[in-house]
């Protein structure tokens, strides 16, 4: 059982930006990562639209014997993660956007969160504002377009440029001074964002975090691989293996790309 992989799935390519975490906490583990690139985004869609891609993702995972589901996106997570606990025994790993580490340290008590539409409308985002956020403005912004720019790999264009631009000017002008990344598309801009923000503004990723957390989890199930091979680690897209691929070799030039239908 231990060394069964971990799973990992996201709307798309976005997810890497939580297995690169993974990665360099858990070297030993073996791994199986989902890109649902064919439904990204899920940002738009209905709860129960989420729900089953999220469901069709963890069933995939679940026949491949993973022993641990990190949801490596905020959309899922925020919309789909209830259920998918309910339903199935292994642990499930859930992303959140870091409200609380920017409300608490916020001086200038303004917080910005770039995040999809799915994720700002969830239930689980109100909460952790209410608990997290009191006497903190937070000011909400949906990062429409964003993802689909990513997902047919113009990290760098002139249109991408042009919306960051857009969606960050205002939350400047209200003086935030830390900035959440709520969707895990978002890391792979964050020269960009910084070119626009500056250095006064504090970014929020929680990737660091969800690595940890996984880590105290397996440790907590005795679930952690102990043998210390070099570890078998796949990377399926249901869409188009090369913008997957392009990824990847930014990551690690071992790293494989392949296409499955799912
Ligand atoms: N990476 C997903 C997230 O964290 C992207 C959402 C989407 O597909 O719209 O929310």
């Amino acid at each position: 059982m231990n060394e069964n992989p971990i799973g990992i799935f996201d709307s798309g390519i976005g997810g890497l930006t939580i297995y690169r975490k993974i990665h360099q906490l858990l070297p030993y583990e073996n791994i199986i990562y989902l890109a649902d690139s064919k439904n990204a985004p899920y940002g738009d869609k209905s709860k129960k639209n989420i729900i089953d891609l999220s469901e069709k993702n963890t069933q995939f995972l679940l026949k491949r014997n993973c022993k641990i589901i990190v949801v490596a996106c905020n959309t899922a997570s925020t919309n789909a993660v209830k259920i998918l606990r309910k339903r199935h025994k292994v642990p499930i790993i859930r992303t959140q956007p870091g409200i609380k580490p920017a409300a608490l340290n916020s001086k200038t008590k303004s917080v910005g969160i770039l995040a999809t539409q799915g994720t700002l409308n969830s239930d689980l985002l109100y909460e952790t504002s209410q608990r997290f956020a009191k006497g903190v403005d937070v000011t909400h912004q949906i990062g429409e377009g964003l993802v689909k720019l990513i997902e047919s790999n113009k990290i760098y264009s002139e249109e991408m440029t042009g919306l960051l631009k857009k969606y960050i000017q205002p939350m400047l002008n209200k003086n935030i001074d830390h900035l959440v990344l709520g969707c895990t598309h978002y890391p792979f801009l964050i020269p960009q964002i910084k070119v626009i923000t500056g250095e006064k503004v504090t970014i929020i990723d929680t990737g660091e975090a969800i690595a940890r957390q996984t880590r105290n989890i397996l440790l907590q199930e005795s679930l952690l691989n102990s043998s210390k091979s070099n570890p078998k680690r796949y990377f399926y897209t249901n869409k188009d293996k090369e913008v997957l691929q392009q990824v990847l070799n930014r990551i690690d030039s071992d790293l494989i790309a392949e296409k499955l239908d799912f």
